[in-house]
């Protein structure tokens, strides 16, 4: 089984991007799932119910979270009846919407898992027992389960993975919106990536209007972040699972710009 993941899509330049390009990479890489992480596919913060169906619409068989996940306040009303929606699993128990869910595809099924991390973010539960305790739930279901680790640090993505090693068929990075070059299976058959990237402006910086960042860094004022426009990049990452072990067998990153075009 092939499933491809899409680093969070940002803003309109990040839904346009994925729109144009999914049904070619599909075509392409022939994967049997698509996830996507939409945490900033509204304005850069937040989804909107109107964003969710159009990602799912042109593509996405299921959408992972962040910590945007609550930025657009209409997400209470819908998130606990997004089926094809996970938030961070790792938010305290009462938190709306679910952490992870179990898509079947053909005869297999795949559960997805979102996390976050909690370095040089938000104190929320513990990530790690949280994974012990969704990871063991999921292995009563199938094999084949894939989580988002949606952190800031690469050295907590990293003991995550490690952590994880084996006991689920991949774990990737989001979050940071930069990619990093790490991809690899590990000994007991875990892919893993640190970080997949973003999937929206090319020019900005982590996708926001780049002279407003270097303003606010030149001068510490606030400022108000805006969705960076003009050239669109797409980063993605796709790994293939063996179905009657859950453990992967290859990993390889996807990224489209005009440094380096996609080829049918
Ligand atoms: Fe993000
Ligand atoms: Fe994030």
């Amino acid at each position: 089984m092939r499933i491809m993941f899409i680093g969070d899509i940002v803003g309109s330049p990040g839904r346009d991007i994925w729109k144009t390009y999914a049904a070619r990479i599909r075509s392409k890489f022939h994967q049997q799932v698509t996830i996507v992480n939409g945490e900033n596919a509204a304005g850069g913060k937040g989804i909107t119910k109107k964003i969710y169906h159009e990602l799912l619409e042109s593509g996405a068989d299921m959408l992972t979270m962040g910590n945007h996940t609550w930025d657009k306040k209409e997400i209470f009303d819908f998130i606990d009846g997004a089926e094809k929606m996970v938030r961070p699993a790792n938010f305290p128990p009462g938190t709306p919407g679910e952490g992870i869910r179990y898509l079947k595809i053909n005869k297999q099924t795949v559960a997805i898992l979102n996390l976050q991390g909690r370095t040089f973010m938000p104190a929320i539960d513990c990530p790690f027992q949280k994974a012990d305790l969704l990871v063991s739930e999921a292995g009563k279901v199938t094999k084949n389960i894939f989580v988002d680790f949606h952190a800031e640090a690469t050295s907590e993505k990293q003991a995550m993975a490690w952590y994880l090693d084996g006991r689920v068929s991949a774990v990737i990075g989001t979050h940071t919106h930069v990619p990093t070059a790490d991809e690899r299976i590990l000994p007991q058959g875990t892919a893993y990536l640190s970080d997949v990237g973003m999937t929206g402006p090319y020019d900005g910086i982590l996708g926001m209007e780049k002279d407003v960042v270097i303003n606010r860094f030149l001068t510490n004022l606030p400022a108000r972040f805006e969705v960076s426009k003009g050239r669109e990049q797409l980063n993605g990452v796709y790994f293939d699972i063996d179905e009657n072990t859950g453990k992967a067998t290859l990993i390889k990153r996807v990224h489209i710009s005009e440094d380096a075009p996609f080829f049918d």
